[in-house]
């Protein structure tokens, strides 16, 4: 059978050198130079420098790059080279000065995955929320009541059978946003110190909850094209620390926007059913497809409950609601006694009128419109970049959601691109914080949620000059 490509690339960098291209202790190609001389993403090209690590032949120096290792310095053939421990997870200053800059008065802001204010329908939200609580006043002092929570769960049960996923009534619960969801499943399945696969680079807040508990990540490879490498995957499984759970966004993955392959999503589900690993599934960009049809999610394959599915109208609706569900599988009833725990209800009012724009096809109408803008928005986004930034940038035009992943050529640094941005009134989520490790140094995210202006022209046009000048430095 043919070795995946990383083990190809990782087989031929051995042999350089043993030929004596890279004598012990000589430096190897930095990533982005063996990507190229491959023509493979950067991803591709980590892998292969992880595995050799791994097997101890190279030995990764923090920001400088990766070394040939002396050949003695090799375990003996008989001891199988030790599993890579997870990774202790520390990202929440950083992601914490991130947030802080959407209290700012930044001119254009670009670092959150949100979109304006006026792609959302507020007012007749507004209307809506007035009116029901002028006609049931006793939704802000009780419990949501059964009519109502039958509408809602009604509702929330088309918008799954829309993706051809089929839900039990019984495993349905509302959250205080998606992240009340995954917390959930990660309080449910996780103890302090275990090790949770996560997509890198990452959405950094998965990173901040998993830091909150306690837990260590295993990073898998993610790419704009893919998603999630089911190859490293399968991998880290076999060779890796053993792995409690699995949290990924399949659909419109944040930061990259990847759209999983179908036939991945269904070998991710056998994969992880095989190993009896959980699957968290983040959902929170499903709606958002530009494409004919709403992607399926992994959650549609599952059938022995080993998905927990979880999802929110943050995106999509009213990000200030609030409002998350989850279909926990197998592990429901243990997510909804740890619901409790956490909020021990989510608004009734905020239910109760959500369960009519569900029914009476506001949402349906709402996202349609969203969907259309953000198609635009992000393709206008995306011409805008390329235009504007150093050749050798890329961006893989997303399939849906509100983000663009750009990689800049080196040796742009984007956190110091970041400083200058900011000094200029842009702000955008540099790369750092999209991993527990020390990675996508030359990524920005930017969103496509602000429509088309002119002042957003120019940003983006000062902010493809600032990296140029940059890159010439
Ligand atoms: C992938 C992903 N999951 C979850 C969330 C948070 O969802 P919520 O605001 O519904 O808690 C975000 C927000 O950016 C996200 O990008």
């Amino acid at each position: 059978m043919a070795l995946p490509r990383y083990r190809d690339i990782a087989e031929q960098l051995l042999a350089a050198i043993a030929r004596g291209d890279y004598p012990p202790g000589g430096r190897l190609p930095s990533v982005r130079q063996l990507a190229a001389a491959f023509a493979v993403n950067n991803l591709t090209a980590l892998q292969a420098y992880r595995w050799l690590e791994q097997q101890q032949r190279v030995e990764a120096r923090e920001r400088s790059g990766f070394y040939a290792v002396q050949p003695e310095e090799r375990p003996r053939a008989a001891e199988p080279p030790a599993p890579p421990p997870g990774t202790w997870v520390h990202v929440d200053d950083h992601v914490a000065n991130l947030l802080s800059l959407s209290g700012s008065n930044i001119a254009t802001q670009l670092h959150m995955a949100e979109c304006d204010d006026s792609l959302y329908p507020s007012e007749e939200l507004a209307r809506r929320l007035r009116q029901k609580l002028l006609r049931q006043p006793a939704l802000v002092g009780a419990h949501l009541p059964n009519l109502e929570r039958h509408a809602l769960f009604r509702g929330l049960r088309q918008l799954a059978d829309g993706c051809q996923m089929s839900l039990a009534a019984d495993e349905l619960t509302v959250t205080n946003g998606c992240t009340e969801a995954i917390q959930l499943a990660l309080r449910s399945l996780t103890r302090p110190g275990d090790v949770v696969a996560v997509e890198t680079p990452v959405y950094f807040g998965l990173l901040q909850t998993i830091e909150s508990l306690g837990l260590r990540v295993l990073e898998i490879p993610c790419t704009p094209n893919e998603g999630l490498s089911l190859e490293a995957l399968a991998f880290a499984l076999r060779q890796g620390p053993p792995v409690r759970c699995l949290v990924v966004v399949a659909n419109f993955q944040n930061p990259t926007g990847a759209l999983m392959p179908d036939d991945n999503k269904r070998r991710l589900v056998e994969m992880m059913r095989r190993h009896a690993i959980p699957i968290i599934e983040d959902d929170v960009f499903g709606d958002l497809y530009f494409g004919a049809e709403r992607p399926k999610p992994l959650k549609a394959w599952d059938r022995d409950g080993n998905v927990i599915y979880c999802a929110s109208f943050t995106k999509s609706f009213a990000p200030a609601l609030r409002l998350g569900w989850f279909s926990g599988g197998s592990h429901h009833r243990r997510m909804e006694r740890l619901k409790i725990s956490n909020s021990y209800v989510t608004s009734s009012l905020l239910q109760a009128t959500m369960a009519e724009c569900l029914n009476d096809g506001m949402y349906a109408r709402q996202v349609v419109q969203l969907r259309k803008a953000l198609k635009t928005q992000a393709h206008r986004l995306q011409a805008a970049v390329l235009a504007a930034f150093p050749l050798g940038t890329r961006v893989i035009a997303p399939q849906g959601g509100m983000l663009l992943w750009v990689e800049c050529p080196e040796p742009v640094d984007t956190l110091q691109l970041l400083q200058q941005a900011l000094a200029a009134s842009i702000s955008f989520a540099p790369g750092l914080v999209f991993s527990a490790e020390p990675r996508f140094s030359q990524h920005l995210r930017l969103s496509a949620g602000m429509p088309w202006t002119p002042q957003l022209e120019t940003a983006i046009d000062r902010l493809g000059h600032m990296a140029k000048d940059l890159q010439r430095r």
